[in-house]
């Protein structure tokens, strides 16, 4: 996957003095099934989480509360993106190296994901991920 395929996807806003409403339906408003659901809370200022890619697993993630930054790399090209409102996502495909950063206090990042979780499909080691990219050319 390269970098042109990642997207920031709006959501459905429901205006309404009560209090505003967002929704996300799987297939619909992102491009697969939602299998799976986690979140990053507490995140202490400075720390950077989710250096890694995966073989399989989509993902798309949402700043639920606060902000933070969603760093993307396809081997080739990175790319930094802000997610600042619950209103919009990322969407990222399979097979592109991101990593999370600047974490405001009190942030909630909110992923909703394609797959289970599988430590199998984990590629943790940036040169072994440069190093396929290179041969999917
Ligand atoms: P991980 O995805 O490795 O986070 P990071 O890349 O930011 O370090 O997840 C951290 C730990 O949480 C890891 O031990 C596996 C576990 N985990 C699950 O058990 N299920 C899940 O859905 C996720 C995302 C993580």
């Amino acid at each position: 996957m390269a970098i042109e395929s990642v997207k920031i996807i709006q959501l459905p806003k429901i205006l309404d003095q009560r209090g505003n409403l967002s929704f996300i339906e799987g297939s619909k408003h992102i491009p697969f099934k939602i299998k799976r659901v986690y979140w990053i809370y507490d995140v202490p200022g400075g720390q950077v989480r989710g250096e890694h890619a995966f073989i399989k697993n989509q993902e798309f993630i949402i700043a639920l509360s606060g902000s933070f930054d969603v760093i993307l790399f396809d081997g080739f090209t990175e790319e930094r993106f802000h997610l600042n409102r619950s209103y919009f996502g990322l969407y990222v495909p399979n097979m592109i190296w991101r990593s999370l950063d600047n974490f405001s206090t009190n942030s909630l990042g909110y992923v909703l994901a394609s797959e289970l979780y599988s430590p199998d499909d984990y590629i943790r080691d940036i040169n072994q991920f440069k190093e396929q990219k290179k041969w999917q050319k």
